[in-house]
Order: C-alpha cells, then sequence, then structure tokens
C-alpha cells in the first residue's frame, strides 16, 4: 500500500479532509498512488479561503460600489466614422502587417473549456460550423492562420491550449486532418491546469470515482501559467515574438491576428488591448469594459441591476456599451511579468451540478432542492487587464467579428453562427459584384479570402471561379 506522506496527512487534518482517505487500502497501488499525487497538488489554504468566501459572496453593497465607480473606458479606438477615422485605421492596419511579416506575434486559441451549454460530446473545436461544408471550427482557424501566413510571409506560430478534458482528442483530431496543412511544428499543444471541485455545503472536496478527485479545468485564465509552464513564454521569445493575439474557440469569425487591432495595440504602446463591440441593449448579458479607479476592468452583466445598466455619464454617453468579445492583445513581456511576481489570477466561484460518488464509489444523490451540489473553480483571463500598466480597447464591427457558438439553441447558437457567416460570404460577393440569390446559403473558406477586398481581387484575377463557391 501507498503510504501517504505525513505533511500531507496533517493538511489533510488540519482541513478536515481524510475522508478522502478512508477507502484507500481498497484500492489498488496505482489508483493509491494518484490519489495522493493529487491531493499533493491541491492548495487547501486557498480553497478553504474560497469556499469561506463563496458562502458570503461579495456584499450587495461592494457590488454597487463597483458599479456606481465604474466610467466608460477612456482609451479607447471607436469604429471609423470619418475619413479621418479611416486613415487612422489604415495607417494601424499597415503597422500591424508589418509586425506580422517580420514575426513578432503569435496566435493563442484557447480550446480547454467543457462546452456544457453546446452540449457537443467532443471538443467544441471540432463542432461543425461551416453552412454548406460543414467544417469544423478548429479548420475554419487553421485556414484563418494559413492564409495570413501566405499573405503576410509570416511563421505567425499557433498556440492552442487545452485541458485534460480536450487535449488528447483535439490532438488525435488535428493528426487525423494532417494539421489541415500546417506544419506540425508550427502549432504548438499546451495543457491548461484543474482545479478540485468542491460540495458547496461542506467544502468537502468531490470524488468523480473512488480514488479519482472531480476535476474540471481551471478557467481560460489558466493560460498564464500554463504557458510558462509548457516553456512557450521562452519558445516564443527566442522567436523573437513580441505580440500575442487571443482568442476563443468558439467565434468563427473572430479575425485571427487581425492587423487593425494588432496595429493599434503596438502603436498606442499597450500590455493588454480588447476588442469589444457595443452591447444592442443594456439588458444584454454581456461583460462590459470598463474603467475602475484608473484601471481597465470587466463588470459581469449580473453585477448591475437594470437601472445601472443603462446609466448615462454627465455628458450623455453610456457607461456600460463596451461589450467583451473575449478578443485580445498581450505583450508577451507582461504576461512574463504577471508568472515573474507569482500573481496568479483569482478564483471566481460557480455554482454547479457536479457527479460524484462516495469513497466507496456509490453515487451521491442530487440535493432535493435542486440546488446545485458543487463549487467549482475557475480563472478568468480578463483579471490580467487592470493588472496591466498600460490598456487600451478598441470597437470591433459586432456583425461581422463577434459570432460565438455558446448555446444548442436560441442567442448565440450555431444556427446564429451559420447564419452570420453566410451573411458575411454574401456581403463579401455582393461588393465584388458577384450576384447573390435571395435565398442561396453561402461559404467562403479563409483560404479563398480572408476580406471583402481580397475575394473580389482574387475572383477578378481568376484565381478561383464563382463556381468554385460552396453555395446551399
Ligand atoms: P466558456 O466560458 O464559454 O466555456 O469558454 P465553455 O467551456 O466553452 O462552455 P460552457 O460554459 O461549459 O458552456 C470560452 C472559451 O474559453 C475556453 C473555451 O474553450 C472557449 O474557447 N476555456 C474555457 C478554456 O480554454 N478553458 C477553460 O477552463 C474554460
Amino acid at each position: 500500500m501507498s503510504t501517504v506522506p505525513a505533511e500531507l496527512l496533517q493538511i489533510l487534518s488540519r482541513h478536515q479532509q481524510t475522508r478522502l482517505l478512508s477507502s484507500l487500502q481498497l484500492l489498488s497501488p496505482a489508483d493509491q498512488a494518484y490519489l495522493v499525487t493529487q491531493l499533493a497538488d491541491v492548495d487547501f489554504d486557498l480553497l478553504r479561503s474560497t469556499w469561506q468566501s463563496a458562502r458570503q459572496d461579495s456584499t450587495p453593497t461592494e457590488t454597487a460600489d463597483r458599479a456606481e465607480q465604474a466610467e466608460a473606458p477612456s482609451r479607447v479606438v471607436r469604429q471609423p466614422a470619418s475619413d479621418a477615422d479611416q486613415r487612422a485605421w489604415a495607417a494601424a492596419r499597415a503597422i500591424g502587417q508589418q509586425a506580422l511579416s517580420s514575426g513578432t506575434v503569435a496566435v493563442i486559441t484557447v480550446a480547454g473549456g467543457q462546452g456544457t451549454r453546446l452540449g457537443f460530446e467532443h471538443p467544441k473545436g471540432m463542432f461543425p460550423i461551416g453552412p454548406v461544408s460543414q467544417r469544423t471550427l478548429f479548420q475554419i482557424f487553421a485556414e484563418q492562420i494559413l492564409a495570413r501566413r501566405r499573405r503576410h510571409q509570416a511563421d505567425l506560430p499557433w498556440c492552442i491550449m487545452t485541458s485534460d478534458a480536450t487535449h488528447e482528442e483535439t490532438i488525435a483530431f488535428f493528426r487525423q486532418q494532417n494539421f489541415f496543412g500546417l506544419s506540425p511544428d508550427s502549432i504548438h499543444f499546451f495543457q491548461q491546469g484543474s482545479l478540485p471541485a468542491m460540495d458547496a455545503a461542506t467544502g468537502q472536496l468531490l470524488l468523480a470515482a473512488p480514488g479519482q478527485l472531480a476535476l474540471s479545468p481551471d478557467g481560460h485564465g489558466g493560460l498564464v501559467t500554463a504557458l510558462a509552464k509548457a516553456g512557450l513564454l521562452t519558445l516564443l521569445q527566442a522567436k523573437g515574438v513580441q505580440h500575442l493575439y487571443y482568442h476563443q474557440v468558439d467565434n468563427p469569425t473572430a479575425i485571427v491576428a487581425d492587423p487593425a487591432l494588432l496595429g493599434f495595440h503596438i502603436q498606442q504602446q499597450s500590455q493588454a488591448t480588447t476588442c469589444v463591440v457595443c452591447k444592442t441593449s443594456p439588458t444584454e448579458r454581456m461583460g462590459v469594459l470598463v474603467d475602475l479607479q484608473g484601471r481597465t476592468e470587466i463588470i459581469e452583466y449580473s453585477e448591475l441591476t437594470a437601472e445601472q445598466a443603462a446609466r448615462r455619464n454627465d455628458s450623455g454617453q453610456w457607461i456600460f456599451w463596451a461589450g467583451n468579445t473575449a478578443i485580445h492583445v498581450f505583450d508577451r513581456q507582461f504576461l512574463e511579468s504577471l508568472c515573474e511576481t507569482g500573481n496568479q489570477l483569482p478564483l471566481h466561484i460557480a455554482r454547479k451540478q457536479v457527479p460524484c460518488v462516495d469513497e466507496y464509489g456509490q453515487p451521491l444523490p442530487a440535493d432535493p432542492s435542486g440546488q446545485p451540489n458543487a463549487i467549482k473553480l475557475e480563472r478568468f483571463i480578463f483579471d490580467a487587464l487592470p493588472l496591466a500598466a498600460r490598456t487600451l480597447i478598441v470597437e470591433g464591427n459586432r456583425e461581422r467579428e463577434f459570432n460565438p457558438v455558446k448555446n444548442k439553441s436560441g442567442s448565440d447558437s450555431a444556427e446564429t453562427c451559420r447564419t452570420a457567416l453566410s451573411r458575411i460570404a454574401r456581403e463579401w460577393l455582393q461588393a465584388a459584384g458577384h450576384p447573390v440569390g435571395p435565398h442561396e446559403v453561402f461559404e467562403l473558406s479563409p483560404l479563398q479570402a480572408l476580406d471583402a477586398e481580397q475575394l473580389s481581387e482574387n475572383l477578378q484575377r481568376g484565381v478561383f471561379s464563382p463556381e468554385q463557391l460552396l453555395r446551399g
């Protein structure tokens, strides 16, 4: 039988968690050793303080204070509205293109989430989203990256964050798809950490099976430590990469390595730049970027009452307009500095139903009141924003850039996203003077065009013919 180190035993006793060891002798030696390793990784002090604060929740006054003190973001670039704005955007685009060609940009895709709302059985990146071809989210990003590399003759390394929940299937899928034509050594898969779920009532760690803690990915904010742990910050530094374009796996219309966003970030010497879109209404369920005591922060929609969400400042400007798209550009050294100072992003708490068993493998019954049984913990990448010395907010074009797949149906679903992909293709085709039928569904591969201008050029030059367009 594997022995439990005395120090670990002491920690478990101090935190009243020895129950986890009560069936140790029933496990195989390998499973015993595995449980001991899992427990040795847990920061019980941090979990206890987080569980205690979850029981208190933040007071209404604390939340109201944040909402009261918040101001609309001050360092912000809005969508172009005048000729002068157009020139400013063109200048930023040129700076971004230069950065891409000189090899100082890398892409980070976070793809470690469990996608529970979508209810898809595989990693979300494998979800078929092409409105005609059913090409997957991963394929669309791979094609965007290949097209960008060709256009800017750039290396553009691609870092993909996975988790225990998605790692093996993701790698197998990329292999099966021959890495979508990208060279395998230009893609860097790295795995985020996990955090244990706790019983919401007692703070006890939960078991997924005898000898196995119920673990879940540590949130997209796990990125910072995961990048460093995998040695990727060092590798990117050695490659001369300075700017990290970050996006999430569930928005296929994100403009991967967007030259304009990169350009503004570089021009304004920002450490952390966020692409936002104007919320459609004050009550839209979207986090908003604000200035709070001189720092850029996100206020979640759940923190605002309907009245607060509609508030305007003295000049009549809507304060909470800047909806978070979860598209960011980070300065590599800024992320390094977060690791060096040991600055872990804070833990957030979600009450969720987590299937679990007792020490002997018997499933634990759900709470009869229907309350979620567990507290799950996550870190959010946007908590890095207030830690940056200099930030920037850039407004993107909502219809073009923000069409995420979150839900099974309704808003932000596969259906709304496919409609958007087809609409974008239709608009580009119309702009290129190509006739489009009123009910036709269209799909463009990023390899055919990254934007309307390129589509027009490629059709004119005969790079591909209208017959090669995907329509349904
Ligand atoms: P969401 O917060 O939408 O979570 O993730 P999700 O896991 O995709 O879906 P739900 O909430 O379970 O329905 C936004 C992005 O962050 C990534 C996801 O893969 C997605 O790209 N993410 C989320 C991670 O990489 N790791 C995590 O631990 C959580």
